[in-house]
């Protein structure tokens, strides 16, 4: 079995896979046959990358979210794809819930205020009042395992909870219009491609929050700009249409908090992930079914 991947994961399951080549780059230069398995982290598995590994079976992707290959043309060429579900909800909703803080409360900005030398005297903290997250309603649109995660947290701290789905909870302009804090935990679909659109986005009260640590995509992002240049709404955003850019227009802004998709960055959690990516892959090896084939 020969197995290729696109960088080094952490924990220890790594070294149970069997002489892993890494790649000098995605998408490889130049055909490599003979490939059967592709470890793939946030790398996009399309038909022309396909081309290039003529003898791939297997695309074990480094994360729950499989947006970026190609289930389709996989398929078509009787490749499977594996994803790394369950090990990461409660590192994304942490961070969820970190964002939410930051940006209700302006804890970047502070931070920022102070090292800027702004802190002359007690009675000078422009901007700094923020809201409470106690009695303030959080509107989730998707509502699985994250979401769920999510919830919990949010209750905890008093937030009012109401949820959207495709089959449940409350109509997604409802949710929209009567939540303070908007958050999104939906997969990037065909569906969900640009699911918050301008239109949509009007429809969030003034001083609201949407947070996104799902997928850019989801959001019509010029949009978000627009939004978010004007003051009107404030955001939390872990995640972009086209990472590794964001937009330019967002870096001056106090009403929005920016981290580089780093939801399911713990040690322990990438550690799991790849202990589930490992997991399918020897499973492929054995010719077993695999655990999470998508
Ligand atoms: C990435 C994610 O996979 O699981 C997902 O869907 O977006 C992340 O966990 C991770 O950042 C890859 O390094």
């Amino acid at each position: 079995m020969r197995i290729v991947a696109t960088t080094k994961l952490p924990g220890p399951a790594w070294d149970e896979l069997p002489g892993v080549e890494l790649l000098e780059a995605w998408p490889p230069s130049e055909p490599l046959p003979g490939v059967d398995v592709l470890v793939a982290v946030v790398s996009r598995v399309g038909a022309a990358e396909l081309e290039l590994l003529p003898d791939l079976r297997l695309v074990a992707n480094y994360g729950v979210g499989y947006d970026v290959v190609d289930v389709e043309a996989c398929r078509a060429r009787g490749v499977a794809v594996t994803n790394t579900p369950g090990v990461l909800d409660a590192a994304v909703a942490d961070l969820t819930l970190a964002l939410i803080l930051t940006t209700r409360r302006h804890v970047a900005t502070a931070d920022r205020w102070i090292r800027e030398g702004g802190w002359q005297n007690n009675w000078a903290r422009p901007k700094l009042l923020g809201r409470d997250l106690a009695g303030a309603r959080l509107g989730l649109v998707g509502f699985g395992r994250i979401g769920r995660e999510v919830a919990r947290r949010a209750e905890v701290f008093g937030m009012d909870v109401a949820f959207h789905t495709r089959g449940g909870g409350i109509g997604l302009d409802e949710l929209l219009a009567s939540s303070d804090v908007v958050s999104l935990h939906v997969p990037l679909t065909e569906e969900t491609h640009g699911l918050i659109s301008r239109e949509r986005l009007g429809l969030m009260q003034d001083g609201a929050t949407l947070i996104n640590t799902a997928r850019g995509a989801v959001v019509d992002e010029e949009a978000l700009v627009d939004e978010l240049v004007s003051g009107r709404i404030s955001a939390g955003l872990d995640v972009f249409a086209e990472e590794p850019a964001v937009p330019e227009q967002l870096f001056g802004l106090p009403n929005v908090v920016l981290t580089p998709h780093i939801a399911s960055a713990t040690s322990e959690t990438r550690a799991a992930m790849t202990r589930v990516l490992v997991d399918n892959v020897l499973a492929y090896s054995r010719g077993d079914s695999l655990p999470n084939q998508v």
